[in-house]
């Protein structure tokens, strides 16, 4: 008997999306096989690689897949055909935005673990990034990505939109998580200039009030933009609007010595979907060199979600094993620049033999 059984959909996008995605299953069949689980994949499409075979970036066929599945694995959307043509109506990215909105995906979070092996990569000076860990929990579904948008001939413009209902419920996610941890939290906004950033600030200073033990600190984007990189053992947990957190998030990942290393969940009431943070990276599609840890890490946060701790710990495990051990991607390391798939097969070796498996017996 099996233990677990999970329907998952599978997106794997355009780009690397595919290639990347691809290590996660291998990761995620090598845990199934050691831990008698059984995962059942469901590929569909979406974004560019949906536009060139259907038309629509989120194709029925894939949301219908997403709607009754246990979770949802993306790999990455975006295709430059589609970015410097501001007259194209369809593009790639409202497939995912779609699929955000239509799962009701509300709370994107990403968290920004430095491993201690990659310390002496980053641009950043090592003892800045020491003890560094935290976690943005960034609004997903509303704000200036949602707001309704206007052309006319000689303007535009995007409207961004906050109601106290979307503000409280990832508010609250947040907070709760900050009494898990340094039980400090940071409201990142642009409060100085933007309405619907002051009403992002008196939900949070109400909330407080429920969470005596949790310090609250208030930063505008730009301010917390230099903080980042000048001081980002201050952060704990981030909460932010959709655009800040966008914003934000790339710029943490520099800390980790790379945005290949970044995964993300994005939860609603009843539905979770796992994405990398990085993109599509155009120019590395097919090559086999892209960084396929923040997919693998997106595995571990759903594995956690799924409850199977064991599992997930031993991915996490497998992973800094493997950076330990040197088999890292370009982006990480330029001498040593080990294929995508290398790596996602090292990962595999070393799920397999923290079991005192013998991989060689087995494949
Ligand atoms: C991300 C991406 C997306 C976003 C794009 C692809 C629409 O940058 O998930 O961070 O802006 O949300
Ligand atoms: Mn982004």
């Amino acid at each position: 008997m099996k233990n677990k059984l999970k329907h998952i959909t599978v997106l794997k996008g355009d780009g690397i999306g595919p290639e990347v995605t691809n290590q996660a299953l291998k990761v995620l069949e090598s845990i199934a096989h050691v831990y008698n689980h059984e995962f059942i994949f469901d590929n569909k499409l979406i974004g560019a690689a949906a536009i060139d075979a259907t038309g629509n970036p989120l194709p029925e066929e894939t949301l219908k897949s997403c709607l009754s599945s246990d979770a949802v694995i993306l790999g990455a959307i975006g295709d430059p055909k589609y970015d410097n043509d501001p007259k194209l109506l369809v593009r790639p990215e409202q497939g995912l935005l779609a699929l955000r909105k239509a799962l009701d995906l509300y709370a994107n979070v990403r968290p920004i673990k430095i491993f201690k092996d990659l310390k002496h990569l980053s641009v950043l000076k090592p003892h800045i990034l020491d003890d560094v860990d935290m976690v943005i929990y960034r609004e997903l579904t509303g704000g200036i990505y949602f707001g309704e948008k206007n052309r006319t001939k000689d303007s535009a413009s995007d409207l961004c939109i906050y109601s106290n209902y979307e503000i409280k419920r990832i508010a609250r996610l947040a907070f709760k998580e900050a009494q898990k941890r340094r039980k400090k939290l940071c409201l990142i906004d642009k409060a100085n200039v933007l309405e619907s950033s002051r009403l992002w600030r008196d939900n949070i200073i109400k909330m407080a009030e429920e969470y005596p033990e949790v310090t609250v600190d208030f930063l505008f984007i730009d301010n917390a933009a230099m903080q980042m990189i000048l001081n980002p053992l201050q952060f704990d947990v981030i909460v932010t609007s959709n655009m800040f957190g966008d914003i934000i998030s790339d710029l943490a990942s520099v800390l980790g010595g790379s945005l290949g290393m970044l995964p993300s969940s994005s939860a609603g009431y009843e539905y979770r979907l796992y994405e990398p943070v990085h993109g599509s990276y155009p120019q590395a599609a097919g090559k086999n060199i892209a960084n396929p840890f923040a997919a693998i890490l997106s595995i571990e946060l759903m594995l956690r979600d799924f409850g199977l701790i064991k599992e997930a710990d031993n991915v996490m495990g497998a992973v800094e094993k493997c950076i330990n051990d040197g088999f890292v991607t370009s982006d990480i390391s330029k001498s040593l620049a080990m294929q995508c798939s290398e790596v996602g097969h090292e990962v595999v070796k070393n799920i397999y033999s923290e079991k005192n498996i013998n991989y060689g017996v087995i494949i």
